[in-house]
């Protein structure tokens, strides 16, 4: 019998909900149906407001962009699984990562807040919800993140090989899988497309470089570069997470003005900088935390940047890097496959979190349940 269970994610980059239908009778999930909706502009605008100077934000406004997006997630569910052809009975449940407006793991106390309110998503779906996935690791002293590292263990694992999932988001996240009986790492490397698609959209007022085409006719500025790894998050020892809060446009305009360039630089060329930081980063990671490693899984919107994929293989030189699809599922739809699954482990009372991963104290069962 199928176990249906539907997967709703908007992350870091706000390019849109990813909404996946997914059977997880088996161990090995089973993708029936998939895709992105985007955000209407105005909430995609209120969300970008509110993440670039959260503290202008009113309480009515929250409120009523919590309320609307839960809206369009619901709507984005209901439309899936009309796609699907599966009515609404036969889906077990929602798992709703929500869309996140501010990560603060380090601050005291510690925070993480998605919106999307999940009563409306159960009252106009009429499925079970899960959701609000990472405020119990941050209360049992958790980073709140990253979660997916159980799901990449379940599916990605093998017995006789290390290996490494690299999700390559608005953030780029790194899970380490060791073949032997070790436990599992998992952490935030830095910022994924974040600050390539903030430059992008202000040169050539677009939301990304597709393949890295622009970066690519541009050339490395080594001091910006030099500057930017200078950045204290990334000498941090896991567990660690981070955010919009601190890889920004905002901090790269900080970056530009320390640098003060004699002469100013072609924005081609900044984009080509934050390519080869992004792919620094991420390497440096690999090899300091994934040293056993021999095969690198890529999932998120990242692995279709041509180039930053190419500079990351030219910086872990005998590492094997391939796409999760090779391994079964499509690197777009990891993300909201997880979320899928972390909400079944919800509902029947299993810990989605790593201790090892998120340093929390204990493993603990994740999320509030909104029943259909
Ligand atoms: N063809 C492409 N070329 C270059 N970059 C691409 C391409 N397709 C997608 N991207 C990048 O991927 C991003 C979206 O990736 P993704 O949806 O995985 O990130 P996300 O929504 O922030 O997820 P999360 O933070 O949860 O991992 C886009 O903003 C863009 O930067
Ligand atoms: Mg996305």
């Amino acid at each position: 019998m199928a176990e249906y269970y539907l997967g709703l994610m908007s992350g870091t980059s706000m390019d849109g909900i990813d909404a996946v239908l997914v059977d997880l009778q088996n161990a090995r999930p089973e993708l029936v149906c998939a895709q992105t909706f985007a955000w209407p502009d105005a909430i995609r605008q209120q969300l970008s407001q509110i993440v670039d100077q959260p503290e202008v934000v009113s309480l009515h406004s929250l409120g009523q962009l919590d309320a609307l997006t839960g809206e369009t997630f619901a709507y984005a569910a209901q439309s899936l699984a009309r796609e699907a052809g599966i009515a609404a009975e036969d889906i077990l449940a929602i798992g709703s990562h929500g869309q996140t407006l501010f990560h603060a793991p380090n601050s005291t106390p510690a925070f993480s807040h998605q919106c999307g309110d999940p009563n409306r998503i159960a009252e106009i779906t009429g499925i079970t919800t899960v959701a609000d996935f990472r405020r119990r690791d941050i209360a049992a002293g958790g980073q709140g993140a990253p979660l997916v590292p159980a799901f990449h263990q379940a599916v990605f694992s093998s017995p006789d090989q290390d290996r490494a999932v690299l999700n390559i988001g608005g953030m780029a996240n790194l899970t380490v899988l060791p073949g032997k009986a070790a436990p599992v790492l998992g952490f935030d490397t830095g910022p994924g497309n974040v600050l390539m698609d903030a430059w992008h959209r202000r040169h050539r007022h677009d939301p990304y470089d597709k393949g890295g085409a622009w970066a690519a006719q541009g050339e490395c500025l080594s001091a910006l570069l030099e500057t930017l790894l200078e950045h204290p998050f990334l000498q941090q020892v896991p567990p660690k997470s981070t955010g919009r809060e601190v890889f920004c446009a905002n901090w790269l305009d900080e970056q530009l003005g320390r640098l003060r360039l004699t002469s100013p630089a072609k924005a081609e060329d900044i984009q080509r900088s934050l390519l080869e930081f992004t792919a620094r980063t991420i390497a440096d990671a690999v090899r300091r935390h994934a040293a056993g490693t021999r095969q690198l899984l890529v999932c998120g919107g990242g692995a279709h940047n041509t180039l930053l994929m190419q500079r990351i293989a030219e910086f872990l030189g005998d590492i094997e890097i391939a796409s999760t699809e090779d391994f079964g599922l499509h690197p777009d739809w990891v993300e909201a496959v997880a979320f899928a699954w972390l909400a079944k482990a919800t509902l029947q009372g299993q810990p989605g979190n790593l201790p090892s991963v998120t340093g929390a104290s204990h493993p603990v069962v994740l999320g509030a349940v909104y029943f259909a």
